[in-house]
């Protein structure tokens, strides 16, 4: 038995428990007794069925009030979608015939910059929201518009229907092809340190600002300065993109000839901490990948964005040798999925595919991509001691999956997570102990799709 004592009321759920432990790709813990504390959110303690009359006695709970999983059931913990754009819902699934730059001139940048318009803004990250926490992702790491206000109303939305949420006003004081999509240097530092400050000001419990520079082509030198600075002095998380498509790395090496690498021009201008997500980094060299190891930044790997736009393929394992931290991202929509059991399978069948293509490639296993897409991904936001496994006192962010099928809990596992499970699968969600899927009442939520 594994327990600590509770401050609040239990909520106790007895059946299967799916997570992984540093240690252990998959870990399934049957007939497990597992106690939240409703008041805040947290696990209360974790033990076995057997331990019944001394969990009840230590935690003041009665055998009346457990809830029991059905025998086609389990719990996992939530995912982690690393890299999402917001607005990009508005255009998930069409639009993929282009390379990269191309791509965004053509498609995002005039659909983002429509963001200005709050109507537009409500209806598209309602549907994102509701979308992607049906799907089972309990902490988002969202790119909004370059427009504080519907950057913010993203927050709200999220703070509304109860998903975790990391949120960024993104930052581009350069922009050839689309002028009006862009801002001053000024104007970009000025509206971020606005966006922190209403961010923090509201007290969403569960939603945090992130300094999201879009990508090294999107932004001078002296913008990036200034938000490496602007992270650093109130200590918060940074998201980007870097080394997606081979396009994309040459134009950087030309803009930015003093830097040593793409990832130097990150790390010159103070964007690389252990709070850094970056997403893609399929042509990232060694040297790259030990810069990242040194300074604690995380990768996002995104399947179905780099197969989607044909950018590249990252090598997972190579950047697991060198310690980095890395999560999964959906990347919507690059990315033509909103869902993180899409970006596992995709995940699985890229590595699956290096492991073709070169015999002495160890491909990845279903477990550890399990893994990246719930421990890994709390480890890639710098949230595991908070999220990511049902180790006691993170807070309780998990999926009830029912398979509807008979069978044991290896094959439930392999039957839903991810190669046939789908969102109707998943049939509740929690975010810190709260059930948010089923969504409550709609009428209850200010903000409604
Ligand atoms: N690089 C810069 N902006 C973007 C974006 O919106 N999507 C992707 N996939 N890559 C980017
Ligand atoms: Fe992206």
């Amino acid at each position: 038995m594994c327990a600590s004592r509770a401050g609040g009321l239990e909520r106790v759920f007895r059946g299967t428990f799916i997570h992984s432990t540093p240690d252990a790709a998959l870990q399934i813990l049957e007939d497990a007794l597992l106690g939240v504390d409703s008041v805040v959110g947290k696990i209360a303690f974790v033990g076995k069925g057997t331990e019944l009359d001394a969990l009840t006695q230590d935690f003041g709970f009665s055998p009346a009030e457990i809830l029991h999983l059905g025998p086609h059931e389990f719990f996992m913990p939530g995912l982690v979608d690393t890299h999402i754009h917001a607005p990009q819902y508005s255009y998930a699934g069409t639009g993929l015939d282009m390379p990269l730059l191309e791509w965004l001139k053509t498609y995002t940048f005039p659909a983002e910059s429509c963001f200005h318009d709050l109507d537009l803004a409500r209806r598209v990250y309602t549907q994102v929201v509701r979308r992607t926490l049906k799907n089972g992702t309990t902490t988002a790491c969202y790119f909004a518009t370059i427009h504080t206000d519907a950057s913010l109303l993203l927050c709200q939305i999220t703070d509304v229907f109860g998903q975790r949420g990391l949120v960024g006003k993104v930052c581009m004081d350069r922009n050839d092809s689309l002028p009006r999509y862009s801002e001053t240097s000024q104007e970009s530092q000025a509206e971020t340190c606005r966006f922190i400050e209403e961010l923090l000001n509201k007290q969403y419990p569960l939603v945090k600002p992130v300094v999201t520079p879009r990508f090294a082509l999107s932004c001078t030198g002296a913008l990036l300065g200034q938000l490496g600075a602007i992270a650093k002095k109130n200590n918060l998380h940074i998201q980007s993109h870097i080394s997606e498509n081979p396009e994309e790395v040459k134009l950087v090496k030309e803009l930015f000839p003093e830097a040593e690498s793409y990832t130097d021009v990150y790390h010159r201008h103070n964007l690389l901490t252990d709070k850094t997500v970056m997403a893609h980094g399929c042509y990232l060299t060694d040297q790259e990948l030990d810069l990242f190891h040194e300074t604690g930044a995380a990768l996002s790997h995104c399947p179905n964005s780099n197969i989607s736009l044909r950018s590249g393929v990252l090598n997972v394992r190579n950047v697991l040798r060198h310690k980095v931290k890395l999560g999964l991202g959906t990347d919507v929509a690059g990315g033509y999925s909103s869902s993180m059991l899409d970006t596992m399978r995709r995940t699985l069948d890229v590595s699956k595919i290096l492991g073709t293509l070169d015999p002495d490639y160890h491909s990845l296993t279903m477990e550890e991509v399990f893994r990246l897409a719930t421990l890994g991904g709390s480890q890639a936001l710098s949230m595991d001691q908070q999220i990511g496994n049902f180790e006691v006192g993170k807070d309780f962010d998990a999926l009830r999956v029912n398979v509807k099928v008979p069978d044991g809990p290896v094959d439930l596992f392999q039957r839903d997570q991810p190669k046939v499970g789908d969102d109707w699968n998943i049939v509740e969600v929690f975010v810190a102990g709260r059930k948010v899927v089923p969504f409550s009442d709609p009428s209850n939520l200010a903000v409604q799709s």
